[in-house]
């Protein structure tokens, strides 16, 4: 299969940045996974050290690296602010394909944040404003009756983005590929950002 980037399947190896390389297998993926091409695991640590990981769906990507957005007093928000380092792996079961990346985290600005929320089903704003997103919930009524109070609170109006609900942006060190192949003499590649460059180097698998 031919890609945009002029890389194929077979020879992503060839590659010499990782980005487009990115880019191309997540097209690919979204051509046959069945749902959710972009769900990545989001690794962060706690303040004890202990690793905590869960999904997130990827909403940006540029040369500065993934966006993701959430609420920020959420146990992932609270491990990011404690220790701004992360990884992510993304798992195309229908390609059999892993990325790994691993980076430091910043907050995207209120202006990007702005924008995104705006893009949101009008449901998925009201559920912004009405979720504390890992603080225990006392009932799913309770969550009902909040979503119905800013629904009738925000009425037909626009809707702004509550302060606490913005993005984060994962800034790669390193970013790895691995491509299934037979015997489990799978590909992998991973760079390691050097300034404004990237050093590859394969690895065994
Ligand atoms: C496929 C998938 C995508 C998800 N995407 C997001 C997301 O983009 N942002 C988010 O806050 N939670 C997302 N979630 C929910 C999180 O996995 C998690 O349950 C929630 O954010 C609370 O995590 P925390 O307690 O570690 O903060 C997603 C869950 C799944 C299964």
């Amino acid at each position: 299969m031919k890609h945009p980037s002029g890389l194929t399947s077979g020879d992503f190896t060839i590659a010499d940045e990782p980005f487009q390389l990115f880019s191309a297998w997540l097209e690919e993926a979204s051509a046959s996974e069945p749902r959710d091409p972009n769900a990545m695991a989001l690794a962060t640590v706690d303040a004890d050290g202990l690793p905590n990981v869960r999904m997130v769906l990827l909403k940006g990507l540029d040369a500065r690296g993934f966006v993701f957005f959430t609420n920020l007093g959420s146990q992932k928000g609270q491990e990011l602010r404690g220790n701004p380092q992360a990884a992510l792996v993304f798992y195309w079961k229908s390609l059999n394909r892993q990325i790994r990346v691993r980076g430091e985290v910043e907050r995207v600005s209120d202006a990007e944040a702005d924008e995104y929320f705006a893009t949101r089903p009008r449901g998925a704003q009201i559920g912004a404003w009405a979720s504390q997103q890992s603080a225990p919930l006392e009932s799913r009524f309770a969550l009902e009756k909040a979503v119905a109070l800013y629904a009738a609170k925000f009425g037909l109006g626009s809707i702004s983005r509550p302060a606490h609900w913005s993005g984060f942006r994962i800034l790669p060190n390193s970013i790895e590929f691995w491509a299934d192949r037979p015997f489990r003499l799978h590909d992998r590649i991973v760079f390691h950002r050097k300034g404004e460059t990237w050093v590859k180097t394969r690895l065994y698998p």
